[in-house]
């Protein structure tokens, strides 16, 4: 075996047969900007939309010789040994390599695993055993996630390092983050952390990682934002990689917006992160959809941080209260008698279930079930993401 990297781009790959093997090889083959060409009689539906989207030519047919004109490469993945011995013997022929599904010692080239990581690629092979490479490539993934294998760079990156991303760290379990956010922390120098973003993660860093806790820096509300975004900006500004951890997704009741712009103004790149919002996460930890087929089709994410009478509310209570969408509440504790009370009076069923999902995603998540009309007496307390709606119905 001589390990080897191939530059695809606009060269053509013929993939012959669409089935479970085509389906997991193709979408690496587009990636690395394959001309792909599909020769097959039917193909998974993944495959058929990658056509109709034209990322790839699909000729719907078995396969004739004359498919191998003009490849640079054949993968042989049809579920009939005796076919893939033929292509595998013509592109002998004509010189072009092939990779076999169903025997890799009989076939010219081989597939390895493959995990690719802040621009690094990692391969690997073992004897036709595909389990066991798979399994040192995830080792390596796992040190690299880890933060432990050691790789500096000698040249300098291709693309500048952002000096600031913006981190949707999820509802708080550390295990709800996206594996972009857990990396980009483990990546930073200097993390700005919110008081509902994942503390476990901070644990594990290393002692010279500068962490500042966002909920402690003792100033009034509109101060503390100000003195975030300074920091931020400072602290990038002095060549540290910045993570920002903010609970949930950053730009859902965030101020993720007002960071970025901030950034961008004092000309630093900024790299966004989605997370996990809690809006979403808390109802579906106690197995609340928040859409359901034939039951409702629409659901409405608000702020209850103003009393529906507030002169500066945005919201459109009436309109809320008139619908039959799902309602997520979020800062919607101080204020809940007056919403719950808006909406009956705006129309909607004093019956509506309701359930109020506390700490979500900690060891103190709580939840407590009750109606529209007696939520303002029910135990309910802060952080709380409170839905009101047909599928808060006890199932
Ligand atoms: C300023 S908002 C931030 C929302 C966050 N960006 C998100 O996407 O989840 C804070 C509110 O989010 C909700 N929240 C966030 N995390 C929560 C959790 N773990 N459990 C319950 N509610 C949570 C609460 O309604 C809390 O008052």
């Amino acid at each position: 075996m001589y390990p080897l990297g191939l530059r695809l781009v606009g060269r053509r790959v013929l993939v012959v047969g669409g089935g479970r093997v085509a389906h997991r090889r193709i979408p690496r083959l587009l990636e690395a900007g394959a001309d792909v060409v599909l020769v097959s009689p039917a193909a998974h539906i993944a495959l058929e939309a990658l056509a109709d989207a034209e990322a790839l030519r699909w000729h719907r047919r078995e396969f004739t010789p004359s498919d191998l004109a003009g490849a640079w490469l054949v993968l042989a993945a049809t579920d009939d040994s005796g076919v893939n011995s033929e292509i595998s013997a013509l592109a002998e022929d004509a010189r072009i390599f092939c990779v076999r599904s169903d025997d890799a010692s009989a076939a010219t080239a081989w597939t390895p695993a493959v995990g690719r990581h802040d621009g690094l690629t990692v391969a690997t092979f073992a004897d036709n055993d595909p389990r066991r490479a798979a399994a040192l490539r995830d080792a390596v993934a796992d040190r690299w996630e880890a933060g432990d294998l050691v790789a500096p760079r000698f040249r300098p990156a291709a693309q500048p390092v952002p000096a600031v991303t913006l981190i949707g760290g999820g509802p708080g379990d550390a295990d709800l983050i996206t594996v972009a956010g857990r990396r980009a922390v483990r990546a930073a120098d200097v993390v700005i952390a919110d008081r509902l973003a994942p503390a476990a993660l901070l644990e594990d860093l290393p002692d010279e990682v500068e962490i500042i806790d966002a909920a402690k820096i003792p100033y009034g509300r509109q101060l503390d934002q100000d003195r975030i975004i300074e920091l931020m900006i400072e602290r990038a500004l002095a060549g540290k990689a910045v993570a920002r951890l903010k609970g949930g997704d950053g730009f859902v009741f965030g101020r993720g917006g007002e960071e970025l712009d901030a950034a961008t103004a004092a000309g630093i790149a900024v790299r966004v992160i989605p997370g996990v919002s809690s809006a979403l996460a808390a109802p579906a930890l106690v197995g609340v959809p928040v859409t359901e087929r034939g039951v409702v089709h629409d659901f409405t994410v608000i702020s209850g941080h103003l009393a529906p009478d507030d002169p500066g509310t945005l919201v459109d209570w009436d309109r809320l209260a008139a619908g039959r969408g799902t309602l997520v509440l979020l800062m919607g504790v101080r204020h809940l008698a007056a919403i719950a009370a808006r909406l009956i009076a705006g129309g909607r069923d004093a019956e509506t279930p309701v359930v109020a999902v506390m700490d979500a995603a900690s060891a103190r998540q709580r939840e407590v079930r009750a109606r529209l009309a007696d939520v303002a007496d029910a135990d309910i307390t802060s952080p709380a993401v409170i839905v009101i709606g047909e599928v808060a119905r006890v199932r």
